[in-house]
This record gives structure tokens, sequence and C-alpha cells, in this order.
């Protein structure tokens, strides 16, 4: 199959690589010439494990090829996947489609036969519909077949999700000729016993923020009830695994922590809310879930000042991990923005190491000196904070940390170390939702 997809961001070039992998023809269409010339020479825009070297076998195969030029990308492809971005429209919350649509006439201007056009960005419900209606208005001539293929990639993961997803939804108006070519794209899954489920296109639309949202809903719960564990002297990691054992409610995405952030997870909460909004169908559960979490990040700051004994002021913060989970240097909506915004409005000074997030956050937090690595933030400082919990923060030399310290104050928003281990190594120890399990 040739497959051709715009956009070279995360969900595009993993996607791309992948099916490329999988051993189709993909062309990867990027207007930022730049990006494009930098990824053919090897560099990837974004931090993801294993993602330069499939993108290097496949290019190096011939499978795999990528061009700014949209109109030789779309030649004579079986499907075209659009994976541009659609941020949060500024003021309002809503998913801006501007990219998404402005791939869509573009693509539709220089088709030269029937097409499907997939859209794997993640768009509101009826954004299909639209797509199909500039492809009407522009090319009355064609069949052209529009299908909604939402992704569930994680970062950090995103190959492994890509090649052994829980199911690949596709959403189309019924055509058998779309639901064909998703078929034959998606045959390479078979093997992996991957469910592959067809659904109407609104429906799967919905079905990507409907995910979303019951995620980030499960995290805010579990974040509330660590709060709650911390005032009645109960311990949240043994709630979690007492609830999580129960198989209707799962043991995934139960780990309390300073909120969620990320690409994803606070763009589709609002864009939900808003959708619910407009159509008159309110989501309040998921209204509440983003307003818990968007306090809570900042309530993690108040945090830090508490173990600090109360006054932060002329005070060192030692923050080990800036990114707003492992494995990524993607700092969007991440906690420990919030987190240093609320250390330095409290007077204290901030310092930081992250394995790969460094070079993105300095400009985000213009007043936190970067250090070298997790031993050289933590020297002299009154405080270290575990944010984020990348693999080399579970192994450290807490002796060492703790004796390098103005102040052996440790605050883990991970939980990562057993109480009795930090405080062995003459730690105070603050954590999220209780003193730790008994067991
Ligand atoms: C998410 C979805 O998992 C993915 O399916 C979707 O396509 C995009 O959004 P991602 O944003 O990469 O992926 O990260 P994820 O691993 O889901 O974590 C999101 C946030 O939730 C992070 O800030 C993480 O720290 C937080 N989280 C996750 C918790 O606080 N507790 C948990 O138990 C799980």
């Amino acid at each position: 199959m040739k497959i051709t997809m715009i956009g070279t961001g995360y969900v595009g070039l993993v996607s791309g690589a992948c099916f490329a992998d999988f051993g189709h023809d993909v062309v990867c269409v990027d207007k930022d010439a730049g990006k494009i010339a930098a990824i053919e020479a090897g560099t990837m825009p974004i931090y993801e494990p294993g993602l330069d070297q499939l993108v290097g076998t496949n290019a190096a195969a011939g499978r795999l090829t990528f061009t700014t030029d949209l109109p030789e990308g779309v030649k004579g492809a079986d499907a075209i996947f659009i994976a541009v971005g659609t941020p949060s429209r500024r003021g309002d919350g809503h998913a801006d489609l501007s990219y998404v649509y402005a791939a869509a006439k573009e693509i539709v201007e220089s088709l030269d036969g029937p097409a499907v056009i997939v859209t794997k960005s993640t768009v509101p419900v009826g954004t299909g519909d639209e797509v199909e209606r500039i492809a009407r208005e522009l090319r009355p001539d064609l069949d052209i077949q529009v299908v909604s293929n939402p992704e569930f990639l994680r970062e950090g993961a995103a190959i492994g999700d890509f090649k052994r997803p829980d199911r690949v939804v596709v959403g189309t108006t019924g055509s058998e000729r779309a639901i064909s070519v998703m078929s034959q794209v998606y045959r390479p899954l078979n093997l992996n016993q991957a469910p592959l489920m067809f659904t109407g296109r609104r429906t799967a639309e919905l079905i990507k923020y409907a995910a979303n949202a019951f995620l980030a809903t499960k995290i805010t719960f579990i974040n509330e009830m660590a709060d709650l564990c911390e005032a009645v002297g109960a311990e949240v990691q043994d709630v979690s695994r007492g609830i999580g054992l129960d198989k209707r409610i799962g043991s995934k995405f139960l780990h309390a922590g300073p909120g969620y952030g990320g690409s994803c997870f606070p763009k589709d909460t609002l864009a939900l809310v808003k959708t619910g909004q407009d159509y008159d169908a309110p989501i309040r559960i998921v209204e509440t879930v983003v307003q818990v979490n968007d306090l809570r990040k900042r309530a993690m700051g108040r945090k830090i000042v508490k173990a600090l004994g109360g006054e932060a002021r002329g005070k060192t913060v030692a923050l080990l991990g800036v990114t707003f989970k492992p494995n990524t240097d993607d700092m969007r909506d991440a906690p420990s923005l919030a987190i240093v915004q609320a250390l330095e409005d409290a007077g204290a000074k901030v310092v930081a190491y992250d394995p790969e997030g460094m070079d993105v956050a300095a400009p985000m937090m213009p007043g936190v000196t970067m250090a070298g690595s997790a031993y050289e933030a933590a020297s002299g400082a009154d405080a270290l904070v575990l944010v984020t919990e990348w693999d080399a923060f579970r192994a450290l030399d807490l002796k060492r940390l703790a004796s390098s310290m103005s102040a052996p104050v440790l605050v883990d928003l991970r939980n990562i170390y057993p109480v009795a281990e930090a405080e062995a190594a003459g730690f105070t120890v603050t954590r999220v939702g209780g003193k730790g399990s008994a067991a």
C-alpha cells in the first residue's frame, strides 16, 4: 500500500515510521523544510525511544521518504493520513482545526483520482463531516472517502503502542472501499491480534475523547483520594492496589501524583467539555476533573513550601524531572511549570535536572538554574523534589544526596522511594497520599 502522512509531528512521524516498518510505502509530508531536512539527516524533532533507529532503517530500505511537496506526496496514495496539530484555541479551549482544514483543502486540490482521507489528529465530533464537505465542494468529480482513525499512543512508549495496540478504531460512513482500504492498511497488525473496530465516523471521533477523559478522570480520582488518605491517615498506594485488583476497575492509571500534564489529556479534556456544552449535554464530571487537576499542580508548590517548614524565601529547592512524564522531552502542561511558578512566587530559588527535557524547559522557566546531574542539583539545596519518575531517579544514592544538602528534605511527588529507606539515609520525607505501605 502507498500511504501518505501529512504532518511529521509526534503522531505523524511515529505512525509513518511504523507503517513503513510493516512494509507499506510511506511518504511523510511537512511544510517545515528545516524539519524535513533534519529528519532526513537523522535528527528527530522529538525525543522518542527507538524512533531514530526505526526512521533510519526504513528510510535506508526505501520504504520511508520525506518531502515538503504535498501535491507530489499524495500522488497515487491509497490512504492519506492527516496528522497535523490541533492545539487548544486561545481564549475558549476549543480545538483549533485550522491546520486540519488547511491540510484537507490542499490534499483534495492535489488529488488525481479517488482517495481515502484519514484523520488521525484528535478532532472534535463532526470534523470528518466538515472535511467531507470541503472534499465534495472542491472536487465533486472524485469519490473521496473521509475516515476517522484516532491514535492512542503514549509518549515514550509510542512505537510499542502503535505495533501492539489494545485496539484500532476506524470510523467510516459505511463505504465499502474505505473499510477495505483501512483493513489492508492495518492488516500487518492481524498477527498481533489487535482488534480492528469499525464504527460510525462521529463515534470514532468521540471514542478518542472519551478514552482520554476517562483516563484523566481515573488519575484525578486517585489524586483526590490521596489527599483524603493524608487527612485520615490512610495510604493511597494500598488503596490503588486494593481497588485496582478488582478487574472491573483495573490497576492502570491509578498512580497518585502531581496531576496529569502532556500534549493530550489537558487539551482533550477541555475540548470534550466544550463539545458537551455546545451540544447541551455537559460532561460535568470532566468539567470538575479539569478544574481539580489545574488546582492540584499549584497545590504541589504549597506542599513543598510546607515541607520546607512553611517558609520558602531565600531557600533553594532542587527539582528532579521537569518533563510531564519520563522518556520524553515534552514540557506541554508539565506540572513542573506550575510548581516552579508557585515556588518562585513564594521566594524560593529553583534548581532543576532532567535527563532529556532541560533544553526545552530552560526558556519556559528562565529563573531556574539547570544542573548537570541529580547530585549537582541537590548539592546545597534545602529540599529535593521528585517531580518526574525517570528510571535514572529510581536508584539514586540517597545518603550521598542527603549529606550534600543544606537540609535533607525529600518531597517525593511520585512515591518512588520507600519512606523507611529515605529516612534511613537521613531524609525527612513528604509523599503523596500517606506515609507509605505498611507491608
Ligand atoms: C495519553 C494517552 O495515554 C494516550 O493514549 C493518548 O493518545 C495521548 O495521551 P501521554 O500524554 O503520552 O498519553 O501520557 P500518559 O502516559 O497517558 O500520561 C499522561 C499524564 O498522566 C502524565 O502527566 C502522567 O504523569 C499522568 N499519570 C498517568 C498519572 O499522574 N498517574 C497515572 O497513573 C498515569
